[in-house]
């Protein structure tokens, strides 16, 4: 299915619009009070937040938002919708007619994706609420579509997590899930070997670290037909990404891992970035069903 081409400009025009700012100032909020957990120093946690805008991030929503097919008029989920960029993108797509629900376990995330949309034009057809993917407070049937980007990793009881996904959608419904799977990392470092020992820490982040290798028969399982996946690489050749600051809070204590380690680990990276030898990349996977009408 193609995107109605007024449909596309008016989500360029709300990429670049306030709302997107706002939601970077709520972001840093919540990154600087995760300081004292993520020892985020204020720059980082300036780079932490700025994640959403970067370059790469808009091309993937504008990815995510064709190949979920909003339609004017449409009620859609984004589950794990996080600070609320793609939600508020389907917002802008959905129009008066339409109705978007964005749900989160993290307040903290929710009250940034509150403060980014509370006065923008869509504001009253768009909620935030607290939720868990695994016990979602909608009746059967309440969605055209529902998407989710980079969540079912992080939920341990995936099979009722998704089998509440399937019930929230109408006959005909769609969903768009995707996963990264830990196996598909490409992550340049001098010492090869300590880098294989922090990503072997850092899989402790998620319940599900190879999840995507799982999800068509689990998504078949749950009820879903035509179920498709597609591959899509990421690459990052910036240094200054948050995620090599989360990793080495992260990963002290887990299989072995030290603090020197995972510091050394993290200068090594800003290293390589500073002369310019950077190199992150990674599989995500789009998994796109339907239910039967
Ligand atoms: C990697 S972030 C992705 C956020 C957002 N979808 C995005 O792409 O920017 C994972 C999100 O999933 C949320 N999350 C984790 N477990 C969840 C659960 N059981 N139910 C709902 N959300 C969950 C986290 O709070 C976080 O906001």
């Amino acid at each position: 299915m193609t995107k109605p081409k007024h449909v596309e400009s008016h989500a360029a025009l709300f990429a670049l619009s306030s709302i997107g700012k706002r939601i970077l100032v709520s972001s840093w909020i919540i990154a600087l009070r995760m300081t004292d957990t993520l020892t985020f120093s204020d720059e980082q946690a300036r780079r932490y937040l700025s994640a959403g805008q970067r370059p790469e991030r808009i091309a993937r929503r504008k990815g995510l938002l064709g190949a979920l097919a909003v339609q004017p008029g449409e009620h859609i989920l984004d589950i794990g919708c996080g600070a609320g960029y793609l939600a508020a993108e389907i917002a802008a797509l959905v129009g008066s007619g339409g109705r978007v629900e964005g749900v989160d376990v993290s307040e903290d995330m929710l009250a940034a994706a509150r403060s980014g949309c509370h006065d923008q034009p869509f504001s009253s057809w768009i909620r935030f609420s607290r939720a868990d993917a695994a016990e979602l407070p909608f009746p059967d049937g309440s969605f055209d579509a529902v998407v989710s980007h980079m969540v079912y990793e992080y939920v341990t009881p995936i099979d009722k997590a998704l089998g509440e996904l399937r019930r929230v959608l109408r006959r005909g419904g769609r969903t768009l899930v995707v996963g990264a799977d830990s196996d598909s990392y490409v992550w340049h470092s001098s010492d090869r070997k300590r880098m294989e020992r922090v990503l072997s820490a850092w899989e402790e982040h998620v319940a599900h670290p190879r999840l995507p290798r799982d999800l068509e028969s689990k998504l078949r399982q749950a009820g879903f037909d035509a179920v498709k996946i597609e591959p899509h690489a990421l690459l990052e050749r910036d240094a200054e990404h948050h995620l090599i600051d989360m990793v080495a809070a992260f990963v002290p204590g887990r299989r072995g891992v030290t603090s020197q380690e995972a510091q050394a680990w993290a200068a090594d990276l800003h290293e390589l970035g500073r002369s310019g030898h950077y190199f992150y990349g990674a599989t995500l996977y789009w998994f796109t069903a339907t239910v039967a009408s």
